[in-house]
């Protein structure tokens, strides 16, 4: 490709005898007679170099280089001066320029000057290219997948992340709500500053508050100390408020008051503190629906939604099994010291025919068991859960125990089965069976102690 040289000259016979000996080197040239010329040519013409006289009407070389600059123009400057002193030179190079010649021109000094230019120019785009295809690897690179779904997500990460602007995560249980928001903080230039977590859910009310807020002695029954909330924890970077969806009326009032303002007082204090954070959320549920219905305060949430990410269900993007897959092994099997090396023919199947209602945190899982309890170096559909092995077949299972086996039997194959089909949820498992979590959890410790002990 032919390199395009843009030169700028007021003198009608100094650019032709350039354009003639540029012509002549292969060069692809633009003329321009004044600064402001020069400007259209370089929106248009986009040249790789530029050749500028410095004394010009209008618009000086100088103050030319400096708007193509603002101009994002990344071209090199090679200044011409009729005026040769050290001055003007010093001048143009502090501008930014590359080099400078004196002119008259002499004819092989000019091409070498420009010839050298571009070929920095070109060192400097390739390292520039470098750096940021390392970036970006670097930033997401915990993050598995290439689903479109899954890139068009990076997309936003990648224009959000150096801003201020509050993101919502969506999505459903396990699908990398947690995982997005540390690749925003990582990504955004706070990356150095704290990356502050709360559990809105895990909180009580009160407890919620001064854990957001702060509180000072003696505020509560219980406070005993004065205490930093975790938006000052945060104050330089990011703030993840998880599970926002759970969060009561009375702190979605005081919530919002410390986005708007970006001030808020401690629980029980007077003075009003100001910090500089930003702020990610994050929910399974469908936030728009909740305040529609009003149990989430609509203004709260138009405030909560300036960037909202949606992520994608796994079912939704089952092209990056396969890549999550042997992304969880390799990471089980150093973890766990076991030399697991892949899939047997045909278990990859049961990773793809399954639905994945837990998503990613599902795959995780059921990944992490079969590598604990794989006998061989390939793992196989037996050591999966028995939800992704499919229905089992007839003579084994729950069913086929009624009648002939002991009702204690017959509970304990009830409660594990159903524990296996919600993932492990203990609260869900009791929902379905229609007895307390703590049955469960009593019956579990019981089976557990029932079990011959594991070999060391
Ligand atoms: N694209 C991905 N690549 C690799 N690991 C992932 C990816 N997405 C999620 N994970 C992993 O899956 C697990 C669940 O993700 P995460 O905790 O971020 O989900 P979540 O959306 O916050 O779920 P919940 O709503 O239940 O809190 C984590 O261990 C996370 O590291
Ligand atoms: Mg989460």
């Amino acid at each position: 490709m032919r390199e395009r040289v843009l030169i700028v000259d007021d003198e009608q016979n100094a650019r032709d005898a350039l354009r003639t000996l540029l012509v002549e080197e292969g060069y692809e040239v633009a003329e321009a007679a004044d600064g402001e010329e020069a400007l259209e040519a370089l929106d248009h013409f986009a040249p790789a170099a530029v050749l500028s006289d410095m004394r010009m009407p209008k618009l000086d070389g100088r103050s030319l280089l400096k708007r193509a600059r603002e101009m994002g123009s990344d071209a090199v400057f090679v200044m011409m001066t009729a005026y040769a002193s050290i001055d003007v030179a010093v001048e143009a190079m502090r501008a930014g320029a590359e080099n400078f010649l004196v002119k008259p021109l002499d004819v092989g000094a000019a091409l070498m000057v420009l010839q050298k230019a571009l070929e920095k120019r070109a060192l400097l785009r390739e390292a520039a290219g470098l750096r940021e295809r390392v970036r970006e690897r670097v930033r997401f690179k915990n993050i598995v997948g290439d689903a479109p779904e899954l890139v068009a997500v990076f997309d936003v990460i990648k224009q959000a992340a150096p801003t201020k602007a509050t993101v919502l995560l969506l999505g459903e249980s396990g699908t990398g709500k947690e995982l997005i928001a540390q690749a925003l903080h990582e990504a955004s230039d706070r990356k150095d500053k704290p990356f502050v977590k709360v559990a809105c859910a895990a909180l009580s009310e009160s407890l919620l508050e001064s854990e957001l807020f702060g509180h000072e002695k003696g505020s509560f029954t219980g406070s005993i100390g004065r205490k930093e909330g975790r938006f000052e924890l945060a104050d330089g970077g990011t703030l993840f408020l998880d599970e926002i969806g759970e969060i009561s009326p009375s702190v979605q009032v005081k919530l919002l008051r410390a986005l708007q303002q970006r001030e808020f007082e401690r629980v029980g204090g007077t003075q009003t503190l100001k910090v500089d954070v930003r702020v990610v959320a994050a929910t399974n549920r469908d936030l728009a629906a909740e305040a529609k219905a009003g149990r989430f305060r609509e203004d709260l949430y138009y405030r909560l939604n300036v960037v909202a990410i949606t992520l994608p269900p796994l079912r939704a993007r089952k092209s990056d099994i396969p890549a999550l897959v042997s992304h969880f092994l390799e990471k089980y099997a150093t973890a766990y010291g076991k030399d697991v090396k892949g899939l047997a023919p045909g278990t990859l199947n049961a990773f793809l025919a399954h639905d994945w209602p837990g998503n990613i945190r599902e795959l995780e899982n059921a990944v992490e068991r079969a590598v604990v309890l794989g006998k061989s170096s390939e793992l196989t559909a037996d050591d999966l859960p028995a939800t992704l092995r499919g229905p089992r077949p007839l003579g084994q299972g729950a069913g086929s125990l009624i009648p002939g086996a002991t009702l204690h039997a017959i509970e304990r194959e009830a409660i594990l089965r159903t524990l296996e089909m919600v993932q492990g949820s203990t609260i869900r498992a009791a929902q379905v069976l229609g007895i307390s979590p703590r049955k469960i959890q009593y019956r579990l410790k019981e089976y557990a102690e029932a079990a011959p002990a594991e070999a060391e």
